[in-house]
């Protein structure tokens, strides 16, 4: 009788586990259906699936070999027109021939990452699209987090802080952002510091680059620039004869994150490692330095 029971158990436990099994794999693509609406959309489940096997197999892998075994190339969009984050050099850069911070990041990126690394140099307008359309992975461009950007991507951890400021010639009575109202007011397509002044209701002209707004105002043809602190220490530096007015009253401070497409978070996750990582170890401040970011 006693033995009888015992066999009982332990077969009661083997078709137990059997179920346990068997129940697992229908539990995991039990999410799926949900997705499953369109033909498309059933090959993008299976895409989803194949990462998660994927990343099954090589969770019994070290954290390192783990990403590494994930991600081997990142294709990078950025406007190469915002020094000191991006700009072209002409004696040859971080990444080809793109200097600056974010340059710098992306390419100890792809070295941590044990992935291949370039830039795509688009404008600013086009990036989130190009983000979207699967032309490239990740937008790093000192971008701003707002909320209205959100909407349409996943931002990382923010590495940087940063604000709006005006920069005016050096004999201008601008003293605050409210002063800008009838001035002529030159800000840069699609950068926050054009948010900012429309919020403000002032009008302006909007410009490609920063670099054409700032010769408008040396020319005399626009009062004052709108746009973000670090990029406009480098043009006063530039350019003698400017200065930058400061209205923290006026302009809030902004955050400077990496984009990627909505939901990639295999991409997300191992990017805000990096970031973490870059800003425990100083690396990103120690960038600043070298590229002379004073705020
Ligand atoms: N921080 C501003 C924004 O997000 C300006 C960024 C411009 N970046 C560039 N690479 N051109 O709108």
């Amino acid at each position: 009788m006693k033995k009888l029971l015992a066999l009982l158990l332990t077969m009661g436990m083997i078709a137990s586990l059997a179920a346990c099994g068997s129940g697992s794999a229908p539990a995991s693509s039990g999410q799926e259906p949900q997705k499953e609406e369109t033909p498309a959309a059933e090959a993008e489940a299976e895409e989803t699936e194949a990462v998660q096997e994927d990343a099954a197999a090589a969770a019994t892998q070290p954290a390192a070999a783990q990403t590494a075994a994930a991600i081997d190339k990142i294709v990078f969009g950025t406007n190469a027109e915002f020094p000191p984050f991006e700009f072209v050099s002409s004696t040859g850069g971080a990444i080809g021939e793109f200097d600056g911070i974010d340059m710098a990041i992306a390419k100890k990126m792809g070295e941590d990452l044990g992935a291949e690394v370039s830039i795509n140099n688009i404008e600013f307008d086009s990036l989130l699209i190009a983000l979207q359309n699967g032309q490239i992975d990740a937008v790093i461009a000192g971008m701003t987090v707002t909320e209205e950007r959100k909407q349409s991507v996943d931002f990382t951890t923010p590495y940087y802080t940063a604000t709006q400021v005006m920069i005016t010639k050096e004999d201008s009575d601008i003293q605050k952002a409210t002063d800008m109202e009838g001035k002529t007011i030159a800000v840069i397509q699609g950068y926050t510091g054009e948010i900012s002044v429309k919020k403000l209701g002032y009008e302006y002209e909007s410009f490609k680059k920063g670099t054409d707004a700032i010769l408008e105002l040396i020319n005399g043809k626009a009062d004052v620039v709108v746009i973000d602190s670090a990029t406009a220490q480098k043009y006063i530096t530039d350019n003698p004869g400017l200065k930058i007015v400061e209205d923290p009253d006026q302009f809030e401070s902004e955050e400077y994150a990496i984009a990627v497409k909505k939901g990639n978070t295999q991409l997300l996750d191992a990017l805000n490692a990096e970031i973490e990582k870059m800003l425990a170890d100083n690396y990103i401040a120690e960038l600043g330095d070298q590229y002379a970011v004073s705020e």
